[in-house]
């Protein structure tokens, strides 16, 4: 038997009496790709943190490096030196420094006695690192002028760097979520390679057909407990693995066919809309309707939400119940007044405020319309959170629960439930499942349908094909900026990705 690459037995941690993660076991081979798999909440960043030493674990386990003790505790400066690297869910990089200053950040080769920073040195390590990738990048760019699958190989080569071929181990916590889906095969390709040299690979995901094609085993947690671990992907269909990670079954249902839309009147006018990569966006969507936008990353689609919700500057008008809204001159709040809600891709940034309650989260934005005060609607709040909590199965079930506290899936499922719930004349979602479960992602689409039944007009910004296919009645696909086709009728995610993929208008093919 050989001896594993990474091995941690008995891990557990406890955050204020409650044990999130219980005696966890795990052990990854030299050369394998290994998925670590679970709901939202299950224990899996916690697993990564306290391998990389973010967090101390409690008393007793043990993490082991090619048969070597390395901790508990790992010390965080020393990481590198035991053969762990950690590329995290944003891949971390700062777009506005060079490619090398981002590799290099933290590990720059020091003069005896001054901190002084040997660039030529520097650069003829990042290159090499490079040239190991197969990709050939110039370590003086500034990564703002990299293509999405450059900057990934950035990420993968900061991690790698200075390290001999085939060791150590690296740890993907969520990262693929991240990266475009044009950037994809690249990545999958990169691990690959590492992998066949020798080096291992963590993958935390809640991808399951990303799993299903990338990996050669799978470690699930549930609860904070291994459920199972090592199994060969090779056994697992996508049944066999959402059962995996739920405990029970969970398909995707098209939820078009389940909740019909009911369209009420009132059209909702979007028109001229303009600002970053999109030059001109018109839509007219019905309440009760689901319109899907997507495209391909260059596309606009990036920016779209932004522009519509009044968080970022630009152009166009958005006509509600006869009232106009121009994008010119609104602010956020103006946009809100007129009844039209937005759901960022950047949660912590825009959506939420993580050193307050669950509580105070879902009912801060609904207070006014409620037109009581704060102390009087005690009653009403706890309700509309608890009837948050149950929808989406938030973990831990606790209305006083701090927003930072939760896992990352959670937080996106309370400001999911925080609008949802607020019956917005039109909601704009972008990417509304991006890091939750395979089960969340069923009951917050579910969700989106349910508050086009009750009237909300949806626009629904998004990459995902699955997604847009089971909850949408039309999908607008974006090609340089503007609506260059309508996909109707019974969809498809076959069908929405050839539409992303195979330009219209004159481009080349
Ligand atoms: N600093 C903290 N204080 C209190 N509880 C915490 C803290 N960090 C994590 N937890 C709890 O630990 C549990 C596991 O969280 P963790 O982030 O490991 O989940 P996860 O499996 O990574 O979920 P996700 O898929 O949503 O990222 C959750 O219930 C979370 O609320
Ligand atoms: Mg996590």
């Amino acid at each position: 038997m050989t001896t594993p690459r990474l091995e941690v037995r008995d891990l557990s941690k406890t955050f204020a009496g409650v044990t999130v993660l219980d005696r966890a076991h795990m052990s990854i081979q030299p050369g394998e790709i290994h998925a670590l798999v679970g709901q939202n909440g299950s224990g899996k960043s916690t697993l990564i943190k306290l391998i990389s030493g973010v967090y101390r674990a409690d008393a007793g386990g043990e993490i082991l490096v090619d048969g070597t003790r390395v901790g508990p505790p790992v010390h965080p400066g020393r990481l590198h030196q035991e053969g762990l690297a950690f590329v995290h869910q944003d891949l971390g990089l700062v777009a506005d420094l060079s490619v090398r200053e981002n590799v290099r950040v933290g590990r720059h080769a020091t003069r005896r006695f001054i901190r002084w920073i040997d660039k030529a040195r520097d650069r003829d390590a990042v290159r090499k690192t490079f040239e190991f990738l197969g990709v050939p990048i110039d370590p003086d760019a500034r990564v703002s002028s990299l293509t999405p699958s450059e900057r990934v190989a950035v990420a993968v080569a900061r991690a790698l760097q200075d390290r001999e071929a085939g060791s150590g181990v690296v740890v993907f916590d969520e990262s693929s979520r991240a990266i475009p889906r044009e950037a994809l095969p690249a990545f999958y390709e990169m691990i690959r390679f590492l992998a066949d040299q020798g080096t291992s690979v963590l993958l935390v995901s809640h991808n399951l057909k990303e799993v299903l094609a990338v990996t050669d085993r799978v470690t699930a947690l549930r609860n904070g407990t291994v459920v199972d671990t090592g199994v060969p992907t090779d056994a697992l269909d996508e049944a066999g693995l959402t059962r995996l990670v739920l405990g029970r079954d969970g398909a995707l249902d098209n939820l078009v066919e389940v909740f019909p839309a009911t369209l009420v009147p009132g059209e909702i006018e979007i028109r001229g809309v303009a600002g970053g990569r999109v030059t001109d966006f018109t839509a007219s969507i019905s309440r009760g309707e689901v319109v899907g936008v997507t495209g391909a990353v260059d596309s606009g689609l990036l920016d779209l939400s932004a522009l519509l919700g009044g968080a970022r500057a630009g152009a166009g008008h958005i006509a509600v119940d006869g009232a106009t809204v121009d994008l010119a001159r609104a602010r956020v709040a103006d946009v809100l007044d007129a009844g039209v809600a937005l759901i960022p891709q950047d949660r912590p940034g825009q959506g939420l405020a993580l050193s307050l309650t669950v509580e105070e989260n879902v009912t801060a934005p609904h207070l006014t319309t409620r037109g009581s005060a704060w102390w009087t609607g005690r009653g009403w709040r706890h309700a509309e959170t608890d009837h948050v909590l149950d929808t989406f199965e938030v973990s831990p079930r606790k209305r006083d629960a701090v927003v930072a506290t939760l896992s990352g899936g959670n937080q996106q499922k309370v400001l999911m439930g925080k609008w949802l719930l607020g019956k917005p004349k039109l909601l704009i979602l972008d990417d509304p499942t991006q890091a939750v479960d395979v089960g969340a992602r069923a009951a917050i689409l579910q969700a989106t349908r349910q508050a086009a039944q009750q009237g909300t007009a949806i626009l629904l910004c998004s990459a995902e094909v699955e997604d847009l296919a089971a909850v949408c009645d039309r999908v607008l696909v974006l090609e340089d900026g503007v609506v260059a086709r309508e996909l109707t009728g019974p969809l498809t995610p076959e069908a929405v990705l050839n539409a992303i993929f195979t330009p219209v208008a004159g481009g080349a093919a």
